[in-house]
């Protein structure tokens, strides 16, 4: 038995600019599918895996997520008062244990890496997985505890992955497989961001993670790397020059790249049909638009 994962990072420092205006005053992990925002679909995957401690890595502008996981007495208070038990069920599922959060900030955009190694010293000595709240990944069984299953088994460091279009895999970290076997790779390599045509293989890496200490001290050691920025992906793949394994888990789920608008607005249509009080009414509106005149997207 591996040493249970209880700890998660979520860097939420990013500015969201591909949300602009919107983001000028609401944290892009505020932004809501259908009535959640993206961060309680991160912390309720984060949970159902297992994590007790959540360290959100954050920048200024951010106030929004600190308040929005506070406790909200007045609103609690009238929604008891005036009978709506479904609503209030509804925000007390959303309310964190006191001390459960922690919040750094990172002051300066130095990378996803960089992001990581600020919550070196909340870690510890301890694995602890990553979330990037940007990737939604609707699935039966959550995507983390899938990992966390496999990770009890592999040990190492474990990243989900997922095949991507060849001309996508530019815009992510890439694996260099060595082989698969059911839905564990067995790793050999990772790029940040390959070149067009360099990509070791279609599968990315999708955002979780779980990882040992050991990453936080490679990022001390290795060099920028990507678009000049700390990249994790780097920090992951040093294990191997150390001789320690790494594995992708090609997760069973739907994953939404909801930190672009495409994927998004498909997460929004795609939880509200999910959604039996929503689904009829949406499914007739999108029956009935008229999708005659697309092409030129
Ligand atoms: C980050 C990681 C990348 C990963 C991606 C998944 O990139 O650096 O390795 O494939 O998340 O969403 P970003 O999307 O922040 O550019």
């Amino acid at each position: 038995m591996k040493r249970r994962v209880t700890k998660a990072i979520f860097p939420v420092a990013g500015l969201g600019t591909r949300f602009l205006p919107a983001t000028k005053s609401v944290p892009k992990e505020i932004m809501t599918l259908v009535d959640r925002p993206l961060i309680q679909y991160a912390i309720d995957e984060a949970r159902a895996a297992g994590i007790e401690d959540f360290i959100f890595v954050t920048s200024r502008g951010k106030s929004a997520l600190e308040d929005y996981f506070d406790h909200s007495p007045e609103l609690d208070n009238a929604l008891k008062k005036a009978g709506k038990t479904e609503l209030h069920k509804v925000l007390r599922s959303t309310n964190m244990d006191s001390g459960a959060i922690a919040y750094i900030r990172q002051h300066k955009a130095l990378g996803l890496g960089h992001a990581v190694s600020c919550a070196r010293k909340l870690v510890g000595d301890e694995p602890f997985a990553v979330i990037l709240p940007d990737d939604v990944i609707a699935a039966e069984k959550p995507c983390l505890q899938q990992m966390i299953e496999a990770y009890q088994e592999t040990g190492g460091a474990m990243v989900a992955a997922m095949e991507v279009a060849p001309e996508k895999t530019s815009a992510y970290g890439v694996l260099d497989v060595l082989k698969k076997d059911g839905r564990v790779l067995s790793v050999k390599g990772m790029v940040e961001k390959p070149a067009p045509g360099t990509s070791p293989s279609n599968y990315a890496v999708i955002g979780r993670y779980i990882l040992t200490p050991r990453v936080m001290q490679n990022l001390e050691n290795i060099e920028h790397g990507a678009g000049g920025e700390l990249q994790l992906t780097d920090a992951i793949a040093y294990e191997l020059t150390t001789g320690r394994d790494i594995f992708g888990y090609e997760f069973e789920g739907k994953r939404f790249d909801c930190g672009s608008k495409d994927g998004f607005l498909q997460a929004t249509v795609s939880f509200a049909l999910d959604r039996p009080e929503l689904r009829g009414e949406l499914a007739s509106f999108l029956k009935g638009l008229d999708l005659s005149d697309t092409s030129a997207g």
